[in-house]
């Protein structure tokens, strides 16, 4: 399934650089209109959190960690969007610590499974499709 871990790029000056191809990326909105503004009511975003559990882990060079702005459905603040291995897991209200260290756990599990799984019970209701060509999971609520 997996072609390598790495690949060589041509960049525009000519220069080939040997580029790492982690198995997948996670995207936290924190910066965007909604998702962590506590001055406008909604939960805080806990950051340094994210990056201490992504290091302790040991994920640095197997899931990309991107702390930045708006992936678009922002009336579900706090969305975090997890790319791995072909599929894009969308989760919305990770609004606490609990939620951030179950959502590591729960890519812990699927890189050890070599794919994905079912969201355990934690996050299950956190999920959800945001993009047109996902079928969408059953809805449920937190
Ligand atoms: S501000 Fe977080 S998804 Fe838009």
């Amino acid at each position: 399934m997996h072609a390598g871990r790495r690949t060589i790029v041509v960049r525009s000056d000519g220069r080939p650089v040997n580029v790492a191809r982690p198995r997948g990326q996670l995207f936290v909105c924190a910066t965007g209109c909604c998702c962590g503004r506590t001055a406008d009511g909604f939960a805080a975003v806990p950051t340094e959190l994210y990056h201490h559990e992504w290091e302790r882990r040991r994920l640095r060079d197997v899931v990309h960690l991107t702390i930045g702005g708006c992936l678009g459905p922002c009336a579900l603040a706090n969305v975090v969007l997890l790319l791995l291995d072909g599929q894009a897991l969308w989760f919305h209200s990770i609004d606490s610590e609990a939620l951030v260290l179950a959502l590591y756990d729960h890519t812990e599990a699927m890189l050890e499974a070599s794919g994905c799984l079912p969201a355990p019970p934690a996050l299950a209701p956190y999920q959800f499709s945001a993009f047109a060509w996902q079928a969408p999971p059953a809805v449920s609520a937190p």
